[in-house]
């Protein structure tokens, strides 16, 4: 693996020994000293041009705890306020001597444009509308941890995975799609007529309009877990429904929703979330709510993404 651009550029045995990294270093999480030496004298550099709370600070933490130096660098307080190419800002931070670019951009198809002007690797930490790939693992690792167990994750094989709002600027839902029919699992996602993307038809899952009857299993059958998508307001240009409160009721996940679930099945978003507009405080603080084991999720998956792409090894000392 040379870089991490999409959710397909991982086979299903590269996705599973991905994860299967990620549960060892889950390990150094718990631990009071949480360093390891893998990564001693590698530079990785963030490269932020969208704002980010949770992906670029566990890109940042999963760096430091392998031991590389990491640095952050944001378009905002940098030379792309002044107007220099995304080129000459790329090929500038990684003159300096730099072994991986993790970027995020708002424009899609930016990540790859940039592999393909530098040496050093390149993780796609969400491109635009296109893909996030590392958000993907991350919520296949969590879904695998909440469907079997710690220490003894679960086949995603025949899983049934809902994934519900705001699909046609979600990065996350595209990388999902991929990700998790690679792993086996079945999707079908819900959103409204103008928030499903156009091309969904070649898209490997089922749609659906009507989220009561994809969650109470009659559409498509029992649900083992429900991924909520934030609305993304500053992606839209126009009106994509006609106001909150009505978005709310036909697409939000309410309490009468969430007891359509079945009690073990988790209820995944991958951030931030807009309480009261995709889902409800009852939703997200409630047992089956998996957001914060996504957030623990994220370090571990992208510790072992930097430890692959780095150290290349299949083996890791922990
Ligand atoms: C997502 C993103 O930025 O694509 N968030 C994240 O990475 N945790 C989803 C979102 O912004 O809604």
């Amino acid at each position: 693996m040379r870089h991490l651009l999409s959710a397909a550029d991982l086979d299903r045995d590269t996705a599973l020994a991905v994860l299967d990294t990620a549960e060892r270093m889950a390990a150094v999480q718990t631990r009071e000293v949480k360093k390891l030496p893998p990564l001693r004298g590698r530079t990785v550099v963030n490269l932020f041009f969208e704002d980010s709370t949770r992906t670029r600070s566990s890109f940042e933490i999963a760096g430091k705890w392998l031991s590389a130096d990491v640095i952050n660098v944001s378009a905002k307080g940098s030379s792309v306020s002044k107007g220099e190419s995304l080129r000459d800002t790329a090929l500038t931070v990684t003159a300096m001597g730099v072994d991986a670019l993790v970027v995020r951009h708002p424009a899609s198809g930016a990540v790859d444009r940039i592999a393909g002007w530098v040496d050093c690797a390149v993780v796609n930490a969400g491109d635009g509308t296109h893909e996030h790939p590392t958000q993907a693992l991350l919520d296949a690792y969590t879904l695998r941890r909440r469907l079997g167990g710690v220490g003894a994750p679960a086949d995603l094989d025949g899983r049934h995975v809902a994934i519900v709002g705001d699909i046609t600027h979600s990065r996350v839902a595209r990388s999902n799609v991929l990700l998790l029919r690679t792993l086996g699992a079945r999707v079908t996602i819900v959103a409204p007529p103008t928030l499903m993307p156009s091309g969904v038809a070649s898209w490997p899952c089922e749609t659906s309009w009507d989220l009561d009857a994809v969650l109470s299993g009659k559409a498509f059958g029992d649900v083992d877990a429900v991924m909520m998508l934030r609305v993304q307001r500053e992606r839209m240009s126009g009106g994509y429904f006609p106001d909150e409160r009505e978005y709310a009721t036909l697409y939000g996940l309410s309490p009468r929703r969430l007891d359509l679930l079945g009690d073990e099945v988790p209820v995944l978003h991958p951030g931030p979330m807009n309480r009261g507009l995709e889902i409800s405080s009852t939703a997200a603080d409630s047992g089956r709510s998996a957001v914060l084991d996504q957030v623990q999720a994220g370090v571990s998956v992208r510790m072992a993404v930097l430890y692959r792409l780095l150290a290349g090894a299949d083996e890791v000392v922990v």
